[in-house]
């Protein structure tokens, strides 16, 4: 029987059962009885509750969770601080519509967002915010305003990116096949370039641009500031600085997707800081609200110039989602960007470890608590089965992880994760790659 709802959770893995257990057996029937077969669940994890790092199933068992629910839950599974918000601003009001009305908790998370975003500090404000409810939503409104304020209308992604699956959004995804095939024709005018290194660059630049693709006809370069389902790739550096100039030569909007990388998951709010360059917009979704649905699209004042009823949304801004996001921006501040730098360099350092123990593991990359490994074969060779058996072997030793790219697996932690978490969650590793 799972725990009631207000008993505390272990802080290490606890199991009980076999898995998955009899109840998690049940609803998984049920569940594959109704549901839509395009899910892609890897294991039989059936969830509870979840406090902390932390995830009780519906047999008892609890598990180490380096996943936050695909890098969302940044202040932890059901913070205290969090639910209350929630809760006291459920009480009060629902809903109202940000499109149509006005109320606070929108005004506050609006301000907050605009004042950190690492756009140019002018007299007025740094930033405009519309609001969304995911990360597709904030891409396909982020594709809106740049073809509107630039009048062009082609844009440019990169090869292994993950913008959505949304029309519009997965026109720009370029991850894996399967997320377009049969899905007929999307965006015109967008094209893709291999991700990260100064020769695609050139490419763009010497072969693309004097070719195929004007540069002035182009309204975007819309790139991720670490690469997330491509494979938590960190580009070479000054790639994002040379695509700012290339933006400033042609001018052409700089749109970094911050989905995944964003709000402390790399240790700073925003992961395009650790490079100090200055977009033209970013697009937020996943850790901004702490688990409730919630997106948004920041951009440099003088761009958000579209007019009332251009570009509009029933649900983005929900006051509830608004409130959860106020605290957990500021619980990122107050402790938990520090606690990304600190616990990511110690999963760095335990990572590379293994690295040198198993010819299997790849050197660790990444920034803050966004990290992965590549599992290899015999040769070096990128090795997804490999990696998926080590996914599945980890689970049955109460440790959640998530894959990435070809063959990586991916540690996106809630941000609170404590230093034994981190230990225990490499000895597992270590435990289930000699297996
Ligand atoms: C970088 C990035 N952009 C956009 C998305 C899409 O977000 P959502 O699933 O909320 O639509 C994701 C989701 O993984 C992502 O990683």
């Amino acid at each position: 029987m799972h725990s009631t709802l207000n008993s505390s959770l272990p802080t290490l893995p606890r199991l009980r059962t076999s898995l998955p257990g009899k109840r998690a057996q049940e609803l998984i029937a049920r569940d594959v009885a109704v549901t839509s077969p395009s899910y892609t669940r890897g294991y039989p994890l059936v969830v509870a509750k979840g406090e902390g790092c932390m995830v009780e199933d519906v047999d008892g068992n609890v598990f180490l969770d380096m996943t936050a629910g695909i890098a969302v839950t940044a202040t932890g599974h059901a913070h205290p601080q969090v639910v209350e918000a929630i809760q006291q601003q459920a009480a009060n009001l629902l809903h109202m519509s940000g499109t149509d009305f006005y109320y606070e908790p929108m005004v506050v998370l609006a301000e907050s967002l605009a004042n950190r975003a690492p756009f140019p500090a002018n007299d007025g404000v740094r930033a405009r915010v519309f609001f969304t409810n995911s990360g597709a939503e904030s891409n396909e409104g982020a594709i809106k305003l740049a073809r509107y304020y630039t009048k062009r209308d082609r844009v440019l992604a990169f090869l292994g990116g993950f913008h959505g699956r949304t029309y519009g959004a997965m026109s720009l995804t370029a991850s894996k096949k399967v997320q377009r095939e049969g899905f007929g024709s999307l965006l015109p005018g967008v094209n893709h370039i291999p991700y990260g290194t100064h020769a695609s660059l050139d490419y763009l630049e010497k072969q693309l641009f004097l070719t195929v693709l004007p540069p002035q006809e182009i309204a975007a370069i819309v790139v991720e500031a670490i690469q997330g389902e491509g494979g938590y790739l960190v580009p070479e550096d000054g790639f994002l600085a040379r695509i700012r100039e290339i933006c400033d030569r042609h001018g052409i909007l700089m749109i970094v997707d911050e989905v995944q990388s964003g709000m402390g998951r790399t240790g700073k709010l925003f992961a395009i800081e650790h490079w100090e360059v200055m977009p033209d917009i970013i697009t937020l979704a996943k850790g901004i609200a702490s688990g409730l649905p919630l997106g948004a699209i920041l951009s440099r004042p003088e761009i958000m110039t579209w007019q009332p009823g251009s570009h509009a949304t029933t649900f983005g801004g929900n006051p509830v989602a608004c409130a959860a996001a106020n605290v957990t921006l500021s619980l990122l501040e107050a402790e938990l960007l520090d606690n990304a730098h600190q616990r990511g360099e110690e999963l760095q350092a335990g990572l590379n470890k293994l690295a040198q123990k198993f010819k299997q593991v790849s050197p660790a990359r990444g920034k803050g608590l966004m990290v992965a490994i590549d599992l290899l074969d015999t040769e070096g060779n990128l090795n997804p089965e490999l990696r998926n058996q080590i996914v599945d072997r980890a689970f049955h030793h109460g440790l959640l992880l998530l894959g990435c790219g070809k063959a990586a697996i991916r540690f996106c932690p809630p941000l609170v994760i404590s230093q034994e978490q981190i230990q225990v969650a490499l000895e597992i590793l270590d435990k289930v790659i000699r297996e």
